[in-house]
């Protein structure tokens, strides 16, 4: 996959080199539409495995594949020419070895034109990210409330609230960041634990749900537009799209069903020549 523009992306270095200065901007994108709306506005465009509950419908990132990142990987590409491009490895693409963690990575950052990948980052994967880094493929981390564990954790639960919680999410940090990670999203944990570990780690940290502390921030842009119903506690709505949507598919429907639309303006007439 060509990329003739990545030459004016911001780059993986540079985002490393954020840490501690001018915070990181990062949001989802799954789509060119709106790709192509938010890369002049943030640093990072993550095209996040949560595409498969934001746009797929699936009750948790479990179900992702390959195939589903490609797809929308190359469509935030093709949207987007400022932004640094990171692509989610999806369930079961790396945690099997480090062979076939790179294997994945490879056809990700191939398929798709993309400049890195994220992995959600128990301490087992910390020898992956080394492995994966060494062989040119910068990796992102992902600490703290980690989505593909919904299964073993029994829910998406906030972390680090708890003592013996805390170390392991510590621990987890320290093991990315020691493997060469060169950046990590915190996720859903408690904002003393999100401190400590953005003054421990040399790498940016990007928080959702973390502390206005970290090194950035990160939303699912799905969720920020108010296109649901229900947002977690540390979703900040910008606009309320669910309504504007609703507001005008009811009007439209309307309009059809009293024949108010499609008016004069908006029909093709025939021509005389
Ligand atoms: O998949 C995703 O969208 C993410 C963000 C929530 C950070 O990992």
């Amino acid at each position: 996959m060509s990329d003739a523009k990545s030459a004016t992306r911001l780059t993986v270095p540079e985002i490393t080199g954020r840490k501690g200065g001018k915070k990181i901007v990062a949001l989802t994108a799954y789509t060119t539409p709106v790709a192509r709306l938010l890369d002049p506005h943030v640093d990072i465009l993550l095209v996040g495995d949560t595409v498969g509950m934001v746009l797929h419908g699936l009750p948790s990132t479990v179900g992702v594949t390959m195939e589903m990142m490609f797809l929308h990987g190359r469509a935030v590409m093709r949207g987007s020419s400022e932004a640094l491009v990171v692509v989610d490895m999806p369930f079961g693409s790396y945690e099997g070895s480090a062979q076939s963690a790179h294997r994945s990575a490879v056809r990700l950052m191939q398929e798709t034109g993309c400049q890195a990948v994220k992995v959600e980052s128990g301490k087992g994967i910390a020898e992956t990210i080394r492995f994966l880094t060494d062989r040119g493929i910068p990796v992102m981390g992902h600490v703290g409330l980690r989505p593909q564990a919904v299964n073993t954790d029994g829910g998406f639960k906030a972390k680090g609230r708890f003592e013996e919680e805390r170390d392991k999410v510590l621990d987890e940090a320290r093991a990315a960041d020691q493997a060469g990670a060169f950046a990590m999203v915190i996720e859903g944990v408690a904002s003393e634990l999100a401190d400590e570990i953005t003054r421990e780690v040399k790498v940016p940290t990007i928080g959702i749900g973390a502390s206005p502390n970290c090194d950035g921030q990160i939303l699912v842009t799905d969720d920020m537009l108010g296109l649901f119903d229900w947002t977690p506690k540390f979703v900040r709505r910008y606009a309320n799209l669910r309504e504007t949507i609703t507001r005008a598919a009811e009007t439209y429907a309307t309009d059809v069903r009293s024949g108010r639309f499609p008016d004069r303006a908006e029909i093709y007439t025939l021509k005389i020549r």
